[in-house]
């Protein structure tokens, strides 16, 4: 059986100048300094991309790497307000968080553009983070795992498998996001090994060593029980990444 490194990955969303993120990057990177059981990854806001890859480049306390929140799938061109991948890589950025819920419901992201950015991601030496998960409707109507397959077929379209090796999924229950309500252990590992049947059936070889995160509501209180299940992998953190402290205890706790 694959042993599989944990990874945390906090996402700051819509939050931070450059000083404040700055200062949040050094409290995580110092905090984490020592540990060396987990990979840990800060996806602060486009304008402060630059600044704290800048900071956390090389570095002896232990290296904590960038990601960025999105980008678009075109590597150049007439898109105003675009970002592309490569531009990502540019300014020192390892990941890209893609398909978050936010950009779903809240800016219209469709599962195709999820594919085109992935596959732009890869292109560009970025590892995406794809993220899926199912509204609160859909799991009262028993739709969870169906609308899982869904995204999560349409973002892999093809990727080959050395690039799907590369890959991340996050598990987000939009229910549970920034709600403060957690899925239980138990709800979390039924989607997450559902994740991983679901590769397996595609790409044996690389379903084993898939690192699923699960987001929404951890915290340093829950980041135990769900890590303690078989593929519970990690976190994408929203609030509790935002001060040093519970991030790197949750880290802690869960590595
Ligand atoms: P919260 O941890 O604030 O619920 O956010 C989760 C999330 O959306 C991470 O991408």
């Amino acid at each position: 059986m694959a042993t599989r490194r944990p990874f945390f990955c906090g996402n700051w969303k819509l939050n931070g100048s450059i000083a404040e993120s700055l200062a949040l990057a050094t409290n995580v990177r110092n905090g984490v300094a020592t540990l060396r059981a987990a990979d840990v990854v800060v996806a602060p806001s486009f304008t402060a991309l630059h600044a704290v890859a800048k900071r956390l480049e090389g570095g002896s306390s232990g290296p904590v790497a960038v990601a960025a929140q999105n980008c678009h799938f075109e590597d150049k061109g007439a898109f105003t307000g675009e970002v592309s991948a490569s531009q990502l890589a540019d300014v020192g950025c390892k990941y890209v968080i893609l398909g978050h819920s936010e950009r779903r419901q809240l800016f219209g992201e469709l599962d195709a553009a999820v594919n085109l950015k992935a596959r732009a991601a890869l292109r560009a030496g970025l590892a995406p983070i794809i993220c899926v998960g199912e509204t609160l409707a859909e799991r009262d109507a028993g739709e969870t795992l169906g609308r899982i397959t869904a995204q999560l077929d349409a973002a892999i379209a093809d990727i080959a498998e050395a690039d799907l090796a590369r890959c991340l999924v996050a598990y987000e229950p939009v229910w549970a996001i920034g709600t403060g309500r957690t899925a239980s252990p138990a709800q979390a590992q039924e989607v997450h090994a559902h994740i991983r049947a679901s590769v397996a059936r595609k790409f044996a070889g690389v379903a084993a060593s898939l690192r699923i995160l699960y987001g929404g509501s951890m915290k340093p209180d829950n980041v135990r029980a769900l890590m303690a299940e078989v593929d519970v992998d990690g976190g994408l953190v929203g609030g509790a990444s935002l001060q040093a402290e519970s991030f790197v205890r949750m880290i802690k706790e869960g590595s």
